[in-house]
């Protein structure tokens, strides 16, 4: 690897830890006025160790502000993944007549029996906005002596059959647990035997209802994050499914083998949404870890490593019998915006591309290209003579793609240089791409979110310039907003 001096791949806009390694976001939870952000943190070392949950809150969701770390290890392990709930009528009993943050997480230490890895679920409370921690002194609340990878609980309120549900995963299957108080837990079913993608361990699930484009009914979302396994290219991934959950069970209404990927780069993972979110803002926002197992500890950053995605609002559309995910970045993001650009119906053609300066290395784009029948389209970012990222559309293949091959360093793991992307079929040539670059990652949305690709990055200096072109033939951009986005100081 290849070392710097100075913080180059620091994210303008991104969450990271000030220092340090950081994993999966936990603990996502609105409460008085503010977004919190807790992650998985090992804040003695860039590479993963035991681990303990680092904090950041935010009023917007953009500008973070760093917090001293929430929860470090005890005599029951390193503090695993989890949520946090607002126990609004103290139905724990934990908060004297108010209301408060309870974080339900994963205790990961080492069975003194079998010496093997032991996974438990335990609580911790706050009576002062997150500030400081108190472990639950019944911990572990649910130990399931022979399941193993048994982590990451997700905690809501059902207000239908009024208790609270605990969605959390065991190696090859999620379970399903209901409670009155938060403490004590009933198991009431499982789902995950044949259904979707087992490539890896099962991880972060997340379970919520959304309402169906604007058609009046809902559907359940169940989403799990799959972990990395050596004959697997992708590395580690989220698939979700649709369905419905009855307060006790959820059940797909797509067959089993019909896999969705809530991302088709290769770093976005471990994602859940925000708790709590008031009803009249109608929200369901996602973050995810800008990463991958494959490669998470070896990517060329210094002082720290893990960055988050953008935070995501989710809807959920339904075309041709499936009911799929749509994602784009919540409006908050626009705030970033400081240059803006403008263009239309320029005709380009490989000996005549549109090529711009960026005037920054931080910049949104958003375009919408009538595509022709053959003719394959490029967005090149170039960063110097060596470096580029090009988005891509193929309309024969139909196929959406990041050919991050030539994107600077990407020689600290074999499967890094690749080019790789999603079906995408469009309409009538419409393509419409909505771009967000940042110093260390890419995140593409496509038709309005119907498809995202979110990809790191490690230019070999900064953005330059980009050109938009056909392979061959032609097409035209119809119109084109480019904006420079500033940098988000996080305190
Ligand atoms: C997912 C994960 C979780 C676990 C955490 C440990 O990336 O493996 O399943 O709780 O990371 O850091």
């Amino acid at each position: 690897n290849q070392q710097h001096t100075t913080d180059v791949f620091r994210p303008g806009f991104h969450f990271a830890p000030a220092a340090n390694w950081a994993n999966d976001p936990n603990g996502l939870v609105y409460y008085e006025g503010m977004y919190h952000l807790f992650y998985q943190y090992h804040p003695y070392s860039t590479i993963w160790g035991p681990m303990h949950w680092g904090h950041a809150v935010s009023k917007d969701l953009i500008q973070w502000q760093h917090m001293p770390v929430a929860l470090f290890p005890d005599e029951h392990g390193a503090i695993f993944s989890g949520c946090c709930v607002v126990d609004w009528n103290n139905s724990s009993g934990l908060f004297e007549d108010s209301h408060g943050l309870i974080a339900i997480f994963t205790h990961a230490d080492t069975d003194p029996d079998t010496d093997q890895p032991r996974q438990r679920q335990s609580l911790a409370y706050s009576s002062d906005q997150g500030h400081t921690w108190h472990k639950y002194a019944g911990n572990p609340v649910i130990t399931e002596k022979e399941l193993i990878d048994f982590r990451d609980p997700k905690v809501f309120w059902h207000s239908q059959s009024a208790h609270w549900i605990m969605v959390i995963v065991a190696g090859d299957h999620a379970r399903l647990y209901t409670s009155r108080n938060l403490l004590d837990w009933s198991f009431t079913g499982t789902f995950g035997e044949g259904q979707g993608s087992h490539d890896g361990v099962w991880e972060c699930p997340d379970l919520f209802e959304l309402p169906v484009d604007d058609t009046g009914y809902s559907k359940w979302v169940l989403i799990i994050s799959i972990g990395d396994h050596p004959e697997c290219p992708e590395g580690s991934r989220t698939q979700y499914f649709v369905g419905d959950f009855d307060g006790h069970t959820f059940t797909n209404d797509h067959p089993q083998d019909h896999i969705m990927w809530l991302d088709y780069g290769r770093d976005n993972y471990a994602g859940v949404t925000w708790s709590d979110i008031p009803e009249q803002d109608g929200r369901r926002v996602i973050i995810g870890w800008m990463s991958n197992w494959k490669y998470a500890n070896n990517t060329p950053t210094d002082l720290w490593r893990g960055a988050m995605t953008l935070p995501r609002a989710l809807s959920l559309t339904s075309n041709n019998g499936h009911t799929t995910l749509i994602q784009m970045p919540v409006q908050e993001v626009q705030q970033l915006r400081e240059q803006s650009r403008y263009w239309e119906n320029v005709c380009i053609t490989p000996a005549t591309p549109f090529a711009e300066p960026t005037h920054s290395d931080l910049i949104e784009i958003d375009v919408e290209i009538d595509v022709r029948l053959q003719d394959e389209v490029h967005i090149i970012l170039k960063s110097s003579q060596q470096s580029e990222v090009i988005v891509g559309y193929d309309p024969v293949q139909q196929w959406l793609f990041i050919d991050r091959s030539r994107s600077g360093i990407t020689d600290f793991h074999p499967l890094f240089a690749v080019k790789h992307g999603a079906n995408l079929a469009i309409e009538n040539g419409q393509l419409h791409l909505h771009l967000w670059v940042d110093r260390n990652s890419i995140e593409v949305y496509a038709n309005q979110g119907i498809v995202a690709l979110t990809d790191q990055i490690f230019p070999d200096a900064p953005l330059d310039s980009i050109e938009i072109s056909t392979k061959s033939g032609q097409a035209t951009i119809h119109s084109l907003q480019l904006h420079t986005l500033k940098s988000i100081a996080i305190q």
